[in-house]
């Protein structure tokens, strides 16, 4: 049975991974919003005159500058940067140094025209090395993550890394990996070849002991008869981030039917001793699985003849060891960094606001039309946000004012593309809406969300069909039902949301 739990859970694990859209490589812009942060290079202090000199690298910008700076005693000390537009400083107390770094700079890969402005401050604390003159630190570069003030306050969510990777002793046991099987089953059905089904069914169970990892490797197919090693798809169970992680966990299997042999191979990340030189694992390993085999005659669920072989070991368990067949040191701290990703709701909110519109009609009646559309952001990220129905009541006597809107129910989504609050003038005769909105935005970071608002005049631009229904009510719908249009959002304005208590 619980072989059965794992295996559905992996059908919704795969289906997760599909929805994450495209991966465009993050420019200036995208990086700034989602990894605003410095590397802090050579940094050294000399203890007999005070001094103190570093490097820091903008990541977004790829832009660096260096920094000397004369430590006092107590409290922070200005350092003086080549580039004006760092501010950095230090803190020295005994064996730590703290440094700080503000900065303000500017993206025009997105927008050439109008050059997006950040501002970001961020500071870290590391120990120093004290046993050569010139004091340095224990790990080398230092990462200061940065939280934006402009233009808008966030402090970006970090990716939470493939399992495992900062768990004491990951680099050093992964020197001798192992892993154990479970819920090891195969089966071979073999039927007549004309109306009884031949098929094959290969699952197990699969934990890196290392890092605790979990997969579970699967193969069937409904015809038999193929010879060799069959690929086996290894899929993790892991927990899926809404911040997904740049680098995750790889297993790559074969099984073969005749030997029982299955080999594969798996890659996995630690950071564990220095979180600026994470390591690229991968392992190969082979067993041969010593399986035991019953073979029986049955029936197919059409009730025709089959021979059916069923094999497992008969341990629950399996040990197997492999051997490490390379490493790779990656860039540094990038274990945690977020993928790059299309515009999410942020992004677009800023770069380029618009909604989509969609569903659109009409319910006019003696006293006063009901408008009534589907809205949700254009983004490139949707998730698995969908179209929220809009309503208002507009007495026909006032068709110039402002009418609340009702929102349709949310399904206490979590991260929205629509508006929480909104207003709708319509005029009629134009069949022109507008609509005034206010939505929020916390894809890049959970804990401050961002409220927008902005203003959309559009017109329903497709021809309408209407009927009168038992009440006497003119209701009317667009002609094409799918009917889907794009209006800008202008006039944005945007401002942190109040801290929730
Ligand atoms: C960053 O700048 C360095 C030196 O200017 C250059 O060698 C490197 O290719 C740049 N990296 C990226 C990702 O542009
Ligand atoms: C960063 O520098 C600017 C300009 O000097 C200053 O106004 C701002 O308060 C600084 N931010 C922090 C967090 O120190
Ligand atoms: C594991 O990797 C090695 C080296 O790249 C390759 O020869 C072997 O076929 C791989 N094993 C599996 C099960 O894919
Ligand atoms: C929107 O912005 C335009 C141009 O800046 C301005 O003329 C207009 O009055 C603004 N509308 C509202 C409702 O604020």
């Amino acid at each position: 049975m619980l072989s059965r739990t794992i295996f559905l859970q992996l059908a919704a694990t795969a289906l997760l991974v599909s929805a994450q859209g495209p991966r465009p490589a993050g420019g200036c812009t995208t990086n700034s919003f989602t990894i605003p942060s410095w590397l802090v290079q050579d940094l050294k202090y000399q203890p007999g005159s005070a001094k103190a000199s570093f490097s820091i690298l903008n990541r977004p910008t790829n832009t660096s500058t260096d920094a000397a700076c004369q430590v006092n005693k107590d409290g922070w000390s200005s350092c003086v940067t080549g580039d004006e537009s760092f501010l950095a400083q230090i803190r020295v107390q005994d064996t730590l140094a703290t440094v700080s770094v503000n900065q303000t700079w500017s993206c025009n890969d997105r927008n050439e025209a109008n050059p997006i402005k950040f501002a970001a401050y961020g500071e870290n604390t590391v120990n120093l090395d004290t046993s050569a003159e010139a004091y340095t630190p224990e790990i080398t570069p230092i990462l200061i993550k940065g939280s934006l003030s402009a233009p808008v306050s966030i402090t970006p969510v970090y990716a939470p890394g493939p399992p495992a990777h900062n768990k004491l002793g990951c680099s050093a046991s992964s020197e001798k990996p192992s892993w154990t099987l479970s819920h090891v089953w195969y089966s071979d059905t073999v039927g007549d070849g004309l109306e009884s089904v031949t098929s094959r069914v290969f699952n197990l169970f699969l934990v890196n002991d290392v890092t605790g990892h979990e997969a579970s490797c699967m193969h069937g197919s409904p015809v038999a008869g193929e010879t060799g090693p069959a690929a086996i798809s290894c899929i993790g169970t892991e927990f899926q981030s809404p911040f997904p992680n740049r680098y995750s966990i790889n297993t790559v299997a074969t099984f073969d039917p005749q030997s029982y042999r299955f080999s594969f191979n798996q890659t996995w990340y630690c950071d564990d001793e220095n979180p600026a030189k994470p390591v690229q694992i991968t392992a190969s390993a082979s067993t041969i699985l010593p399986l035991k085999c019953t073979t029986k005659e049955s029936t197919d669920y059409n009730n025709q003849p089959t021979t059916v072989k069923s094999c497992e070991p008969e341990s629950e368990v399996l040990g197997v060891e492999g051997t490490i067949a390379q490493t790779t040191t990656l860039p540094p701290y990038s274990i945690e960094d977020p993928v790059p990703r299309a515009d999410g709701c942020t992004l677009s909110s800023i770069l380029s606001p618009k909604w989509t519109f969609s569903a659109f009609s009409l319910a006019t009646g003696n006293a006063a039309t009901t408008v009534t559309f589907e809205v949700i952001l254009a983004t490139q990220l949707r998730g698995f946000q969908y179209p929220i129905p809009v309503s208002v009541t507009i007495p026909h006597a006032a068709d110039a004012d402002w009418y609340p809107c009702e929102i349709g129910p949310d399904g206490q989504n979590e991260a929205p593309l629509w508006p929480y609050e909104c207003s709708v003038k319509y005029k009629s005769d134009a069949k022109q809406i507008v609509l005034n909105a206010a939505w929020a935005c916390q894809d890049l970071d959970d804990k401050h969300p961002i409220n927008f608002k902005g203003l959309t005049e559009t017109t329903v631009n497709t021809p309408l069909s209407c009927e009168k229904d038992a009440e006497g009510v003119n209701v009317c719908y667009t002609e094409d039902t799918s009917f889907t249009w794009v209006a800008e959002i202008k006039n944005v304005t945007w401002a942190s949301a109040p801290a929730k208590i």
